[in-house]
């Protein structure tokens, strides 16, 4: 059985794959094992910001295993403490807890919010319909779409779902029993679209008013996606608590929750815990990510490549006004969406050795390694017009 008949026979069918085996990564570029070089412009799904390869990322993984892969958090360990140290300068916050996924530190979230809420009499989470957070059941539980919550219902009660940008639905739905709102900066999932300032506006009034904690998803947005730190920076809001994962590790598997030290109480020793999270290892490659990620000049090249981005994404939508209906995103996140479907153009990309993502079936979404050059966006905008141009001559 090849890999493919062995995969289909064998493991269980969760995942769409693509049709491309590949053999290593390099740089912005994957090599597959019949030797083409794709542009990739998905980044393994936001993860890989520093392209593949990175040698400091590869130096400090390896360092980091010459002395030891695990401990378990019954030990202070270096690697947490020096990751731990660069996340909240950067981020601002004062404290962390180190999960192993996005959706992991979503539930360890999910379970502050409502621990914080108990003594205050305080029950409901309010969240964003369309929201992606996760595959987990309380992640799941803050989601509204049928296409991930199918079949595994019950969910957790008390949660509620408001539409994004919704200014008078979020009035309506948050009052003094509200614990918790969740919400993505930048809905990935769902088309790329972002929130309003007049929303997040809107949300402090309310929280003002009532008190409740504020929940950034910043699993795909945070970590220089956007052009800053993160992309709560770009508005007028420090959440209380703020998730990152995804690119966190260097392509190694670890998330982190970040707080503001008036939530240390809420969790005490033995409320929450994890036996793999904050990997020695992975902590050891997220220092250099963020380090280098958070560095002034690195974020300014990130946004004027997305600027340059965006532009030429501009004038294409202007020579093809009825294919393209919008180019929207923050950043090097960026979603063209059509008027038609965009499962073809995802094809015809990978044909020319280019590899993008489509979400909510008409829109391309793009998520490029922050690394990404000048020449590799040109190709990656020629292209799109050659596309363009073949389909719709
Ligand atoms: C915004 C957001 N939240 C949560 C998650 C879940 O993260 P993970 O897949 O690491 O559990 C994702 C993953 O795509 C995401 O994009």
């Amino acid at each position: 059985m090849n890999n493919k008949e062995f995969e289909s026979t064998h493991f269980f069918q969760t995942y769409k794959r693509l049709p491309v085996e590949i053999a290593r990564g390099d740089g912005c570029y994957l090599v597959t094992k019949d030797g083409r070089r794709i542009l990739d412009f998905f980044a393994g799904l936001a993860v890989n910001v520093l392209g593949y390869g990175d040698r400091d990322v590869l130096r400090a993984i390896i360092h980091q295993t010459k002395n030891y892969l695990h401990l378990s958090n019954f030990y202070i360990q270096d690697a947490q403490i020096e990751l731990a140290r660069v996340l909240l300068e950067n981020s601002g916050y004062d404290r962390v807890f180190f999960s192993n996924s996005g959706t992991e530190a979503i539930e360890g979230a999910v379970k502050l919010v409502r621990r914080w809420g108990k003594t205050r009499r305080k029950q409901t989470i309010v969240s964003l319909q369309k929201a992606f957070h996760g595959r987990t059941m309380g992640s799941l539980s803050l989601m509204d779409r049928k296409k991930y919550r199918d079949g595994f219902e019950p969910f957790l009660p008390d949660v509620r779902q408001v539409p994004l940008n919704d200014t008078a639905a979020l009035k309506n739905n948050v009052d003094e029993h509200t614990a918790g709102f969740f919400f993505e900066p930048v809905q990935g999932e769902s088309g790329v679209s972002p929130v309003t300032a007049e929303y997040i506006d809107q949300l402090l009034e309310l929280k003002k008013r009532f008190g409740f904690l504020i929940v950034a998803d910043e699993i795909q947005t945070g970590i220089g996606r956007t052009g800053t730190f993160l992309a709560c920076e770009q508005f007028s809001i420090k959440p209380d608590i703020t998730i990152v994962a995804k690119p966190l590790g260097g392509g190694l598997p670890v998330g982190a929750i970040l707080a503001v030290d008036e939530l240390n109480d809420v969790l005490p020793t033995g409320t929450h815990g994890t036996t793999f999270g904050g990997n020695p290892v992975a902590c050891a490659a997220g220092r250099v990510v963020v380090t280098k990620v958070s560095d002034d000049v690195f974020l300014k090249n990130v946004r004027e490549k997305a600027g340059r981005l965006h532009d030429q994404l501009i004038e294409l939508q202007n020579q093809y006004p009825s294919v393209i209906k919008e180019i929207r995103g923050m950043g090097l996140m960026i979603g063209i969406e059509l008027y038609v479907p965009a499962a073809p153009f995802l094809d015809k990309f990978l044909e020319k050795d280019i590899l993008v993502n489509i979400t909510d079936e008409t829109v391309l979404r793009l998520l490029p390694p922050l690394v990404i050059g000048e020449r590799e966006i040109k190709r990656f905008v020629e292209v799109f017009g050659e596309i363009l141009e073949i389909i719709y001559p």
